[in-house]
């Protein structure tokens, strides 16, 4: 397993990180038995970093990653996250706290070693995510509060919502982290993408968070599973997903992803997976790079993919080329 500096932080994350969200759901619709021995199998494999949240399984993700953890005491790095409702903007202080407290007891820690702001950013007021205004007025202020009352250890943010708003959250002091939505259907945060290629544009987000020394986690590197060209969903995953910041909706994420097979037609890679996987964690501004797993044949996919380093200057080629044909054909 490769180790990668977590931006300014001095921490060191495997390349491979493992989420405990929904999407998979492993760590949520797994059995116990299945879910320890997830678990055990990653660290074996090198994993150190674990990223949960409140909201994956209504708590359940906290609560069984936290029973796994008291069971193999491995030396891993915890993440979680807070979600802020609308109504909580006007006590962010006390909202945080709570959920923090709250995240401590399904997890069964004292601590937690990143806690990142879950909403996106947004601009202004009154529309879905927080304002950035409030991010670095309110939410980094409380969270360096519980830093220094040791709850937390690092404090982050999702780095999706209004692209201008993101970028002016990672510019501001004081966060150390940030995930990052990276994949080869939504390539913008690391790579300049043809005129009319059919998403958000993430303006090199990458590229920002390094110059000011923010780490970065990569999400959604599998585009929630449509990168493995195939619209059925593995029993233990959640049965729908909605696309973050890639296609209007997962059939044509899939759609895509299918153009990409020329890139294992010609021996690039052995899977769609791999190339994806190996192409999301090349970016030197990457520090891990977190797969959802409904399985432990998936884990182990994961950690071989990485493995094999970068993709190819000719893959990249044939890369480009399809981004080419999303942007002009859609598809
Ligand atoms: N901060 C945020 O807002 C945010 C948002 C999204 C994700 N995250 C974090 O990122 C983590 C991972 O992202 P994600 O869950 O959204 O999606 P993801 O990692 O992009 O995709 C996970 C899906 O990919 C498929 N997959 C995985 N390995 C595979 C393999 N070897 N072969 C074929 N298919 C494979 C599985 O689909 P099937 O289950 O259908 O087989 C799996 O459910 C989450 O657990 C969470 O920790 C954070």
């Amino acid at each position: 397993m490769e180790y990668r500096d977590l931006g300014r932080t001095g921490l060191a994350v495997s390349l491979l990180g493992f989420g405990c969200g929904n999407v998979g759901g492993l760590l949520i619709r797994g059995t116990p038995a299945e879910r320890e021995r997830a678990v055990a199998r990653a660290v074996e494999l090198g994993v150190n970093y674990f990223d949960t949240a409140p909201l994956y399984g209504d708590g359940r993700s906290e609560e069984h990653l936290g029973q796994a953890l008291r069971a193999l005491r491995p030396a891993v790095y915890v993440g979680t996250k807070v979600r802020l409702a609308p109504a909580e903007l006007g006590d962010v202080p006390g909202a945080i706290a709570r959920s923090l407290e709250a995240s401590l007891r399904r997890l069964g820690l004292e601590r937690v070693d990143l806690l990142q702001l879950h909403n996106a950013i947004v601009a202004a007021p009154g529309g879905r995510g927080v304002p950035v205004g409030t991010v670095l007025e309110a939410v980094v202020p409380a969270l360096v509060r519980l830093r220094e009352q040791g709850k937390l250890r690092l404090l982050g943010v999702t780095a999706l919502g209004e692209t201008d708003a993101v970028q002016r959250a990672l510019a501001a002091r004081g966060l150390d982290t940030a995930q990052v939505c990276y994949n080869l259907l939504e390539p913008s945060a690391g790579v300049a993408v043809p005129p009319g290629f059919p998403a958000q544009d993430f303006a090199g987000v990458l590229g920002r968070a390094r110059a000011h020394g923010v780490g970065v986690i990569v999400i959604r590197a599998l585009a929630a599973g449509a990168l493995s060209g195939t619209l059925e969903r593995h029993p233990v995953a959640v049965p729908t997903v909605e696309p973050i910041a890639s296609g209007p909706d997962y059939a044509t994420d899939v759609a895509r992803a299918r153009r990409l097979d020329v890139l294992v037609r010609e021996g690039h890679a052995a899977s769609v997976v791999e190339a994806a996987l190996r192409f999301a964690a090349a970016g030197e501004a990457v520090s891990t790079v977190l797969v959802g797993c409904s399985s432990l044949a998936q884990l182990e996919a994961a950690a071989a993919a990485l493995a094999r380093g970068p993709l190819p200057p000719a893959a990249l080629d044939r890369v480009a080329e399809a981004w080419r044909g999303f942007a002009t054909r859609g598809c």
